[in-house]
């Protein structure tokens, strides 16, 4: 039986080499004396708000899951049993300041391949039941204990049951049976299977990270190279050779057109500026909206003259990258770019990595016209807002 093993100091370094994507791992007391950030009784208020995606799963009798999706009334909880469900609410560190910061301590992966904190109520013996998932997360133990139950790396092809809408494996053996307490964090790999179950009500945050497939990246990345490209570009036949009859394709034809797509496919600085609009896309775009009003240099000098702050909206996300002639960078927010001069790489790091921008941080960055530019381009997306629009 294969054990997974339990650590009870954390070094950055040996995770990434030695389990990062490669073995599922216990954290012992990764954030002691750590306490819940909400309670159940708001993670439940969350899952009624129109804007949050919320499951509730329950094990209506022995081994039958049932999916319900919300948002939810306050009469949805009310009926629910004593034991044997589960309240999922996706995001709530875009929603919950405490939630947001939680990620912190996860800062040993880069921020951009964070998907969300998707918190967990569960009920006494209340689960999802046996699944595996295909990005990794890190399982952070609130209030109560849960116990988590580890298979081997499943395949594409593993079987999960029809009798339910969740996709729940038919078959689970557990190679280890793990108990997690307040603090505790399981780290589980992509496709690795895991089952957990509440032994006492309570929480459990789940660090969830992003692998965009490459079937998706292909859709994507061609989308973006075909936006580029003039519809007068087009196929052209080869007349230095002679042409073949009817209906067969002769495939030296085929040869330009092959080479002029590769040429457009192989261009690097196009695949790294598409990456970067990918990652920083949000995850619900559409909480992430233009102000009232344009701003343009004089309002937000006039922002600046009333002492103003300016907040990151908790739904944007944020990434950068030094270009490789080094002398540039680009910056991506919700999926738009902008490229500045290195010079402006402080001012960048303030952005990506604070929550909010002081008065005298946006006086700073307004001495460079391009920060301007991009800080009034950023409220015209809602990227940024003022205290007015918090
Ligand atoms: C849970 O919180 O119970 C489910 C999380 C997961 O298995 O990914
Ligand atoms: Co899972």
């Amino acid at each position: 039986m294969s054990k997974v093993d339990i650590l009870t100091s954390f070094s950055a370094e040996t995770f990434i080499s030695k389990y990062w994507q490669k073995k599922p791992v216990v954290l012992k007391s990764f954030i002691p004396n750590f306490e819940d950030p909400l309670t159940a009784e708001e993670l439940a208020g969350l899952a009624c708000e129109e804007f949050s995606e919320s499951r509730l799963i329950t094990e209506s009798d022995a081994d039958h899951w049932e999916l319900k999706h919300g948002p939810f009334l306050e009469s949805d909880f009310t009926s629910l049993p004593d034991k044997n469900w589960t309240l999922l609410v996706q995001a709530v560190d875009q929603f919950v300041d405490g939630v947001a910061d939680l990620k912190n301590h996860f800062d040993f992966i880069p921020s951009w391949r964070i998907d969300d904190v998707m918190i967990s109520f569960a009920a006494e013996n209340g689960g999802v039941g046996p699944h595996f998932d295909h990005y990794d997360v890190f399982l952070l133990q609130g209030s109560g204990k849960r116990r988590w139950r580890i298979s081997e790396l499943c395949g594409s092809d593993e079987l999960v049951r029809s009798d339910t809408e969740l996709s729940i494996l038919k078959d689970f053996s557990a190679v280890d049976d793990l108990l997690l307490s307040a603090g505790d964090v399981l780290y589980i790999p992509p496709r690795i299977g895991h089952w957990g179950t509440a032994e006492t009500e309570g929480l459990c945050y789940s660090i969830g990270f992003r692998a965009p497939s490459h079937a998706e990246m292909l859709e994507g990345f061609s989308d973006f190279l075909s936006a580029g490209l003039e519809s007068e570009t087009r196929y052209q036949d080869n007349t230095s050779i002679p042409f073949s009859k009817g209906a067969e394709i002769d495939p030296s034809q085929l040869d330009e057109a092959y080479s002029e797509l590769q040429k457009v496919f192989a261009d690097r600085s196009k695949f790294d500026a598409w990456f970067g609009c990918l990652v920083s896309q949000a995850k619900y775009p559409e909480l992430v909206f233009e102000p009232d009003s344009v701003y343009d240099k004089i309002k937000l000098q006039g922002l600046c003259d009333t002492g103003q702050y300016l907040y990151r909206n908790s739904c944007s996300r944020f990434a950068f990258r030094r270009l490789q002639n080094s002398s540039e960078l680009a910056i991506f927010v919700d999926g738009n770019m902008a490229i500045l001069s290195i010079d402006c790489l402080p001012q960048i790091l303030m952005l990506c990595e604070q929550p909010v921008l002081t008065n005298s941080d946006i006086k700073a960055m307004m001495q460079d016209q391009s920060m301007v530019d991009l800080l009034c381009q950023l409220l015209n997306q809602g990227s940024l807002q003022t205290d007015e629009s918090e």
